[in-house]
């Protein structure tokens, strides 16, 4: 009998996607021979909609990566420089280095990301500033007060990104609304996934709401046709389903108090999360080893942080029920 592999290791929606999204998909599907929309200008007026700004304001695509991508390639100049946090999301180190553009990484503060720490590392260079809200590995957040206190200091030639992939899922009230920011801050540009909570992260769609003369720089950097119709049907009826959107943050929430319970009863070293992973760190690598080891055996699969340059910190992605309960009764040693 073959053992049913838990996957926590990408932060995937583990209960899928919205329903909705599934049936629009299904009803389109015999349409692949066809070329998608250039523009996809339903999907954007969706969203233009949502957040009270204009289609010029909203580019979608393939993945809030390709954004992050262009953002790098058309508004950093080669002499010019990124900055973002040290363990934080990849992509932003990873896509200046692909377009040779200096990337620094200011130190967090206790597995934050405060902007303060950010103040130093900028100079004349500096162009582009990533922030990830939460932030990915840790699930540490950072509040209006702080992303506004950036805004404030920081000159308005450099582009704050506020990269929101799992903003969602965060329940604390002193998130940031980042589009109140916006409006007076014409340099902060926010990035939205609909691989996380919408569930559709097989089909590469994100998004980002920025000033126009941004927008349009990056949507002319973008590769024609990386996106496709599929995934603009099902990120349009994905936008309707608020229950499914809520039962899916509502769970994690649920199931996030109960793994940081659990782990800190079982004596691991982890911090609260504001996301739909868990970030936990070791004293030694053995020591990580040794569990994602045990975890894998088991057919759990999580996210050894080696790949964020990490060699002593483990990121599990919130799972179902079930799947929580099977970790926990794993690494207690009593295995169901
Ligand atoms: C903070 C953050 N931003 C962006 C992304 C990329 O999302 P997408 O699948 O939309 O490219 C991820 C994916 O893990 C992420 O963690």
């Amino acid at each position: 009998m073959t053992k049913k592999v838990i996957k926590l290791s990408a932060n995937e929606n583990c209960y899928g996607c919205s329903p909705l999204a599934l049936e629009a998909i299904q009803k389109k599907y015999t349409d692949v021979h066809l070329y998608p929309e250039a523009n996809p200008i339903a999907l954007k007026g969706k969203l233009a909609d949502k957040y009270g700004v204009t289609t010029k304001n909203i580019v979608v695509g393939a993945g809030s990566v390709s954004i992050i991508d262009g953002l790098i390639q058309t508004c950093v100049a080669h002499d010019e420089e990124v900055l973002t946090f040290e363990n934080s999301f990849i992509a932003y180190g990873q896509f200046s280095k692909m377009h040779n553009r200096n990337c620094l990484f200011a130190p967090q503060s206790s597995l934050h990301c405060d902007p303060e720490n950010l103040l130093p590392y900028i100079n004349a260079q500096t162009r582009l500033i990533f922030i990830a809200n939460p932030n990915n590995p840790t699930g540490t957040i950072i509040s209006h007060t702080q992303l506004e206190g950036i805004l404030i200091k920081v000159s308005k030639e450099i582009i704050v990104v506020i990269d929101e992939a799992y903003s969602e899922y965060v329940t604390d009230p002193s998130f940031p609304n980042s589009l109140e920011l916006q409006k007076k801050h014409p340099n902060l540009v926010i990035l939205h996934s609909f691989s996380k909570i919408y569930g559709l992260a097989g089909l590469r769609i994100g998004y980002g709401i920025m000033d126009e003369l941004i927008a349009t720089k990056v949507s002319r950097h973008l590769v024609p046709f990386s996106m496709n119709y599929l995934s603009y049907t099902a990120a349009i009826a994905a936008l309707d389903d608020m229950i499914f959107l809520s039962q899916s943050a509502k769970a994690n929430a649920e199931e996030r108090d109960y793994l940081y319970n659990e782990l800190i009863k079982l004596g691991y070293h982890t911090i609260v999360t504001h996301a739909n992973y868990i970030y936990v760190w070791f004293d030694r690598n053995e020591e990580k080893k040794i569990t994602y080891d045990m975890l894998f055996h088991h057919g759990i699969i999580i996210c050894d942080l080696i790949i964020f340059g990490q060699e002593k910190a483990l990121r599990i992605t919130i799972g179902y029920k079930e799947a929580n309960k099977k970790l926990i009764s794993t690494l207690c040693g009593n295995i169901i």
